[in-house]
């Protein structure tokens, strides 16, 4: 059976961009096909400045959102990546294995890193050696597929070269893994600013739709979205990114093969097609909110989950993680 490894940093409230974009697929594809591990990845929420008691709630939140998304414990592993030290233990025989030049140009390291510096701010180490921590997170679990958004391609392709080279370097030791992007949605846009990506640690929310929304705030976001000038309802993400990527949401809330370019041919006025997709999200989300109601309620459950994942998790990685020790030149320790 295939390995799939995936996760999520908790660095803000989850968006509609991390359900389409990511936990959706995991929801009703992976866990079903795979051995599935889903994963809070805490320590990634430390490269930039930020509120210990913030992270805390978010990990939690995180977790107890994808119980409620419909992820489940006896279908895949649930756990915070802070609970399993194997990743940190991999990280760093990875740092030995990537080069700086390499590090410097993620995109996402030059995108925030000069917008810690803007802001005045120093960049931490970690905001550099990111990716390798990432790449240590798949790699010690030997998964095949990594399912997730299309702004995590590079690093993705960062994993597969460490692993190749490490292989190459000191005996094959770690599955070379694939990402594997969703057909529609790999990229949400902000609504308020449709060239960038809907990232849930962006300061104005107006432009996000968050997934615990209530559903008269998704409609006034959806609503309110910025469109392009022109009225023609074309799927055309150069010249109208607006437009598209509200054809891109409907598309993917519908489901079932649903295609934007199809979609546009169904709408002559902006309005008509807004009001349609705030419906598709509100209908997508509701089950959602409904569910993290519940398991709010038990937070002992979630605890329980996180304990017993992080349990299996550690024996899942322990001995490849030790086979990477050995190999790189390190002595057991008997
Ligand atoms: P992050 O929020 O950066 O921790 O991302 C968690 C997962 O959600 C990753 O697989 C991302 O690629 C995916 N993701 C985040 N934002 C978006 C977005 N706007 N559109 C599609 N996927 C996204
Ligand atoms: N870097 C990812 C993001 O920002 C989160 C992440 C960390 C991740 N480790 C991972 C995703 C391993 C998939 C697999 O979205």
């Amino acid at each position: 059976m295939a390995r799939i490894f995936s996760g999520i940093k908790p660095t803000g409230h989850l968006t509609l961009g991390n359900y389409l974009g990511a936990i959706r697929q995991w929801v009703e594809v992976d866990q079903h096909r795979a051995d599935s591990l889903f994963c809070v990845v805490d320590l990634h929420a430390l490269t930039v400045e930020h509120d210990p008691a913030r992270v805390r709630r978010l990990s939690r939140q995180a977790a107890t959102l994808f119980l409620a998304a419909g992820l489940k414990p006896d279908l895949c592993t649930l756990f915070l990546q802070s609970h399993v030290d194997e990743h940190t233990r991999l990280s760093y025989l990875l740092e030995c294995t990537a080069t700086d030049g390499e590090m410097r140009r993620m995109i996402q390291y030059k995108e925030k890193s000069a917008r810690e510096r803007a802001a005045g701010k120093s960049v931490r180490l970690s905001l550099l050696t990111y990716p390798v921590l990432m790449a240590a997170d798949i790699l010690a679990y030997g998964a095949d597929e990594v399912p997730v958004g299309d702004d995590q391609a590079q690093h993705l392709e960062l994993t597969r070269d460490l692993a190749v080279r490490f292989n190459q370097r000191y005996g094959h030791t770690f599955t070379v893994p694939k990402a594997v992007l969703p057909a529609v949605a790999a990229r949400v846009m902000d609504l308020q600013d449709p060239t960038s990506k809907m990232g849930k640690s962006h300061a104005e929310a107006s432009g996000i739709v968050y997934l615990l929304d209530e559903a008269d705030v998704v409609r006034r976001k959806i609503m309110r979205a910025v469109t392009d000038s022109g009225s023609e309802v074309a799927y055309d993400r150069e010249k109208q990114p607006g437009v598209a990527n509200l054809l891109e949401i409907l598309a993917a809330c519908r489901g079932g093969g649903s295609k934007p370019a199809d979609l546009a041919a169904d709408y002559s006025s902006y309005g008509a097609l807004k009001r349609d997709t705030a419906d598709a999200v509100v209908e997508t989300l509701r089950p959602i909110r409904e569910r993290h109601a519940q398991v709010c309620a038990d937070p002992g459950y979630v605890d329980e989950v996180l304990r017993d994942g992080a349990e299996r998790a550690r024996r899942l990685a322990r001995p490849t993680v030790d086979a990477a020790y050995q190999a790189i030149g390190l002595l057991p320790a008997g």
